[in-house]
């Protein structure tokens, strides 16, 4: 399995995006992160497409867009326009998932489905088979910085385990108190990409601080392969 890393912007200094990003390329990012809060769905605001738009003329690595939005189905073109490769949308805030999800795959993109700590694995029963890959949140999402919640070691397996099942290879992506200890544990539970935002650029060296992730997680790798 190959786990890769996604330097989230959020903990950034934003009126240096650029510098994060060519940092996080440095350290060895696979990823860039970008959260979309609208101040409904999450009490916080942060970016929107011309953000994208900026980021993607800075970097050739894929844009990893997580909307944390209501009404997701009216920005899904312009952010596949703005250059996003990935777009996740929250199972809590989208109605009609399937819909939303076939949208974002007619665009181009890579679909991902996110869900909250209190939202069961079983929502994506009838979703997982069409999705490109599911984001787990291991904190509540909104803030940078939180504590990560230990129970979202379980819910990773848990999520594995149901697509391969549906004999689906898609990713389990984690985003939330992320950092080197407990990045190995993550991987063993089946996470194939890991979402950073304080444990790197809330760090005086985000080169290092993605380089060290990448090194944590991968120390998780093997012990997932010895289990199937
Ligand atoms: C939280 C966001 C995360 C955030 C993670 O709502 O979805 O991507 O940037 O930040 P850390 O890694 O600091 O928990
Ligand atoms: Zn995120």
């Amino acid at each position: 399995m190959t786990v890769r890393v996604a330097p989230s912007i959020l903990s950034a200094d934003f009126a240096a995006l650029g510098d994060a990003v060519s940092a996080a390329e440095r350290g060895g990012a696979d990823l860039i992160h970008v959260d979309v809060m609208d101040g409904h769905f999450v009490p916080n605001i942060t970016i929107g497409p011309p953000v994208v738009r900026a980021l993607s003329r800075v970097t050739s690595l894929p844009l990893d867009v997580h909307l944390m939005i209501e009404n997701a189905d009216r920005y899904l073109e312009a952010f596949a326009e703005a250059g996003a490769s990935m777009i996740s949308v929250h199972q809590e805030a989208t109605p009609h998932l399937h819909r939303t999800v076939s949208r974002i795959k007619e665009l181009g993109l890579r679909a991902g489905v996110v869900l909250n700590p209190a939202t069961p694995v079983g929502v994506l029963e009838e979703i997982g088979g069409v999705l490109d890959f599911v984001l787990v949140m291991s904190v509540n999402p909104g803030f940078g910085g939180q504590a990560f919640i230990p129970r979202s070691v379980e819910k990773v397996a848990a999520i594995r385990a149901l697509l391969d099942r549906m004999g689906s290879g898609a990713p389990v992506e984690i985003d939330g108190g992320i950092d080197v200890s407990n990045a190995a544990r993550v991987v063993a539970a089946g996470a194939e990409i890991l979402v950073a935002g304080s444990a790197i650029f809330g760090t005086a060296d985000p080169v290092h601080a993605t380089r060290a992730l990448r090194e944590a997680a991968a120390s998780g790798a093997p012990a997932r392969a010895r289990h199937g």
